[in-house]
């Protein structure tokens, strides 16, 4: 059961089942929407709470968390003000949902958002799996995120983040202190189902 009170963004939440699992925060790609990333979520952690919310900005119609001028390339000013919009919804939808810090799942866009929130709002999220993701911030505030447990997955074939772009954004996590384990799948852009596992079994030992 899906439930939704009227809060700064629109989202779905789906309470826990099961006692002790973390809450997670899922965050879509582009084109994607709050109901997206609900049954990943439940394959990932079952009995987790899940917050759901959609992008705020269209392109061409489709959400998306922030602004691109293409693809690839960011409006940074942008990136901060959903940043910390974002940050601002997930501690009024803790206060009213009665949550935890949750751990961000996020794919593609969703997954460069969250690593927005880590860098700019580090208090917001108790972690994140950050599939498919490359470096929001050019020039990133110094975070501290001591013992954030991250994890990366990347593609080796995505043509849409640069290895080296992904590996950076490790390099820029672990300098801010977080416990960052970094893989690279021999796929594209899309999920795979050695993901899934992957992130499932992360999730699992948090
Ligand atoms: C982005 O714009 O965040 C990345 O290029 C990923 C995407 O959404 O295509």
């Amino acid at each position: 059961m899906t439930t939704t009170l009227e809060l700064s963004f629109i989202h779905r939440f789906k309470p826990a089942s099961e006692p002790g699992r973390p809450p997670l925060l899922l965050l879509h790609g582009t084109g994607g929407n709050e109901d997206d990333l609900l049954s990943l979520g439940q394959m990932l952690s079952p009995g987790s709470a899940q917050l759901s919310p959609r992008g705020k900005v269209l392109e061409g119609g489709m959400p998306r968390f922030f602004r691109r001028l293409r693809e690839g390339i960011f409006d940074e000013e942008d990136v901060r003000r959903r940043a910390n919009e974002l940050a601002d919804f997930i501690a009024e939808a803790r206060e009213s949902y009665g949550l935890a810090a949750p751990i961000a799942v996020g794919f593609s866009n969703g997954a460069n958002i969250a690593a927005a929130v880590l860098q700019l709002r580090p208090e917001a999220l108790a972690g994140a799996a950050l599939l498919r993701a490359m470096v929001p911030l050019v020039d990133p505030p110094a975070a501290d995120l001591a013992g954030k447990p991250v994890l990366i997955i990347s593609g080796a074939s995505d043509p849409i983040v640069p290895a080296d772009n992904a590996k950076r954004l490790a390099t820029l996590l672990t300098g801010a202190g977080a416990n960052v384990e970094h893989r690279v799948l021999p796929t594209g852009h899309g999920l795979s189902q050695t993901d899934v596992a992957l992130t499932k079994a992360w999730i699992d030992q948090l």
